[in-house]
């Protein structure tokens, strides 16, 4: 049944461990957060019980996606309990050959009342802009992460160009990784399909994107690259904060510094 049951097997345990991890960090409070993975060719999302699969209409057809399966979060799990027992947190998800809608597919140990994570329209447009670009990105990772959600609230940092230059001066990690810096996309209601066409139009040229007063999402090859980049962006953040706090200006990295680093390590973004 498992085409590649060591990769079905790592998927699911990688989104697992994030999801930990998300907790732990305090990015993910009550059922916050959620985590998708392209799983097709791994043979997971082709069901043993039949009995257990649901359809499920898309509000707008996703094309590009016909006949792929993923892994998702569900709507309204902790990421706790997915970390605990992500195959009762999560469903598998094949989409139809017009891409339509899917057939969810609920591994054993999940309730059969289990539904998609409220975020697909975003999580799914994302994929299918992922499959537009053909790149090896498969995973998409929303969390809760305070130090980025309050850097949103900031009114100096509604200009991506400012708040990108602060990310860079603050660390030499999120000008090696980050190349292109952050995305922000302004306030828009959660699950709906005015932010997911503000975060993929914003993904054309980042990797992570900040939901003002929200969150923030990013694409990664796997659970833990994903997870990655935001910890990066956490991490500038975090050292702004404890500076701006302490009550002085961080002097940040010289521009020199930064075009240094951007010459010695091109293309690791
Ligand atoms: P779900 O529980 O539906 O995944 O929603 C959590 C969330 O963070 C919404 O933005
Ligand atoms: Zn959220």
């Amino acid at each position: 049944m498992h085409d590649n049951p060591d990769a079905a097997g790592r998927t699911v345990r990688e989104v697992a461990e994030v999801a930990g991890i998300l907790w732990d960090r305090g990015w993910a409070e009550s059922n916050a957060g959620n985590i998708t993975a392209d799983v097709t060719g791994e043979g997971i999302g082709t069901p043993a019980a039949s009995a257990k699969e649901r359809v499920l209409p898309f509000p707008r057809p996703y094309g590009m996606l016909a006949g792929r399966s993923y892994l998702v979060t569900g709507t309204g799990r902790r990421m706790r309990d997915v970390a605990r027992d992500p195959l009762a947190h999560a469903t598998f998800l094949r989409i139809d050959d017009d891409g339509a809608g899917c057939v969810l597919f609920l591994p054993d140990g999940a309730a059969p009342t289990l539904a998609p994570t409220s975020e697909l329209a975003s999580h799914l447009a994302i994929h299918e802009a992922l499959r537009a670009r053909g790149t090896s990105e498969r995973v998409v990772l929303h969390a809760h992460a305070t130090e980025l959600v309050a850097l949103t609230h900031h009114a100096a940092f509604q200009d991506e160009a400012t708040l990108n230059a602060m990310l860079w001066g603050m660390h030499p990690e999120a000008v090696i990784f980050l190349p292109a810096g952050v995305g922000l996309v302004p306030y828009a209601l959660t699950g709906s399909e005015r932010l997911a066409t503000a975060t993929v139009a914003a993904m054309q040229l980042h990797d992570v994107v900040l939901w003002e007063k929200h969150g923030v999402v990013a694409i990664g090859a796997t659970p833990h690259a994903a997870l990655d980049r935001i910890d990066i962006v956490a991490k500038s953040a975090r050292i702004w904060f404890l500076c701006a706090g302490a009550g002085f200006e961080p002097a940040g990295l010289s521009q020199a510094q930064i075009a240094e680093l951007r010459a010695a390590f091109p293309g690791r973004g």
